[in-house]
């Protein structure tokens, strides 16, 4: 009994505290999920969250993850939701200042109104949530000075989005981020406080479209090796660029050309052969 509990009793009383956590942390990961995709329970601070896992490894979710302008007419799961939220909490922030908040909206007046916001997005208003990600920028000044505020308010909240994005992408939902939008009409319609800056809107639910993949920059556009002007040579290529693809491609050739040449080589050493007899 606890009550009137004596002082030699707290080691049983810690004991049975503890029982009781195995015994939460069983249940949470006995506890049937409400959508295919299979989860384990891990545990921070000694509480059970529920994590996805094997639906797909992180490379797959950056590159199948598109900006979803069409949604079904269908809710999401809690489940889904909280898991977006875990992973942008998971996001690294500078010197560990989480300075932001979520403001997960559902009521479809205030979607619709957050749309109308959103320079009249109106394809916004079907998905059928909203999560406003909003930085407490003065928090992050108050450590770093004006590139707290400036610099790593942003990264900090852009880190948490695509977070967020992937998080929804492995779990088979489609997602948008959007940055269009009138910053006074949405604290107005989520009701926001003055200290608060809204830096995105990330919208979530079930892809009606699968749109192809944009035009991407390809990787020898986009890098340089040591400078602004650095290339390096790919050793086994001998092309002045860096491409493992391409490093694929020429290994592959390579072997069916030596594979090609050895063939060649038998048959023709067959056909002396056959000359000869
Ligand atoms: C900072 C930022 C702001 C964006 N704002 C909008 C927006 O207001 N409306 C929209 O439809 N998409 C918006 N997007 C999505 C981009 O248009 C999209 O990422 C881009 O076209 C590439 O397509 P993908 O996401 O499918 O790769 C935004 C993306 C970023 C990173």
């Amino acid at each position: 009994m606890l009550h009137g509990a004596r002082l030699d009793s707290a080691p049983r009383v810690q004991h049975w505290a503890r029982r009781l956590t195995c015994s939460a942390r069983r249940a949470a990961m006995a506890k049937p999920f409400t959508n295919s995709i299979p989860h384990v329970a891990i545990f921070i601070n000694d509480h059970p969250y529920k994590y996805f896992v094997g639906s797909m490894d992180a490379f797959q979710a950056i590159v199948k993850r598109r900006t979803i302008r069409k949604y079904k007419q269908k809710d999401i799961p809690w489940d889904n939701v909280v898991t977006c939220l875990h992973a942008g909490r998971f996001a690294p922030v500078a010197g560990n200042v989480f300075n932001m908040r979520f403001i997960i909206v559902k009521a479809e007046a205030q979607r619709k109104a957050i749309a109308e916001a959103c320079m009249e997005q109106y394809w916004m208003q079907d998905a059928p949530i909203h999560i406003v990600v909003v930085s407490e920028t003065l928090k992050m000044e108050r450590y770093y000075g004006q590139k707290g505020a400036r610099v790593y308010t942003l990264h900090n909240c852009a880190a948490a989005a695509e977070n967020i994005l992937l998080a929804a992408t492995a779990l088979g939902l489609g997602s948008a981020w959007v940055g269009a939008f009138d910053e006074e009409k949405i604290k107005d319609i989520c009701n926001l406080p003055g200290m608060v800056d809204v830096q995105m809107i990330i919208t979530l639910g079930y892809a009606d479209e699968h749109p192809p993949v944009p035009l991407k920059r390809s990787i020898e556009d986009i890098c340089n090796f040591g400078g602004w002007h650095g290339r390096v040579e790919y050793p086994k290529t001998g092309i002045n660029m860096w491409s493992p693809y391409v490093a694929r491609i020429v290994d592959e050739t390579k072997k069916a050309v030596k594979k090609g040449a050895k063939k060649a080589h038998q048959k023709a050493r067959e056909m002396v052969k056959g000359k000869g007899s």
